[in-house]
């Protein structure tokens, strides 16, 4: 396996996720509800997932290892293009995390807020993977040889592991600071 084929194979899984909130966002349509549940399974995929996992090894990992590379000027404005869509996408988490807790409280305005985002995340993701997969991703490797490659990819299997033990010890401390 090589490190993009394991990049890619959590791109088909963000898809399915987009998949899940495009079908939402247009069974909603101009109605006033939404499904607050799915909402709330997406704002954790989104901030865990996606972002920490996925745009985590992404940019501490191999955006990082092309930055010592003399990437040429094409490659160096696609990444840089990428990571504001991770920039982005982060943003638009944050937005739609604090129109989920409106919702929840029934401040009618936040189902608006929460369709906006939904939309916006959707054309988002589907953009930067498509980027990613079918013009960034394997000619970025040529710029690797196959031993760095390995090695990538070990480095990628060490960050994935030490992630659940990060994300359970986050919301342990935050259980006591709100319940102790
Ligand atoms: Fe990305
Ligand atoms: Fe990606």
């Amino acid at each position: 396996m090589l490190p993009i084929g394991q990049l890619m194979i959590e791109h088909r899984i963000i898809d399915r996720m987009v998949s899940l909130l495009k079908k939402e966002s247009e069974r909603a349509g101009s109605k006033e509800q939404i499904n607050i549940n799915l909402i709330c399974v997406a704002v954790d995929f989104f901030k865990s997932y996606a972002d920490r996992c996925h745009h985590g090894k992404e940019e501490d990992i191999m955006f990082k290892d092309l930055g010592t590379r003399p990437l040429s000027s094409e490659h160096k404005k696609m990444m840089a293009d990428l990571m504001q869509d991770h920039a982005r996408a982060r943003e638009l988490i944050g937005k739609l995390e604090t129109a989920k807790t409106g919702c929840q409280r029934e401040n009618p305005d936040t189902v608006r807020e929460i369709k906006e985002c939904l939309k916006k995340l959707v054309d988002l993701y589907t953009s930067h993977i498509k980027k990613e997969d079918k013009q960034f991703f394997v000619s970025s490797m040529t710029y690797f040889t196959k031993n760095e490659q390995d090695e990538m990819l070990s480095r990628f299997e060490a960050f994935d592991r030490t992630l659940i033990h990060e994300k359970y010890k986050k919301l342990v401390e935050k259980a006591e600071k709100e319940y102790l």
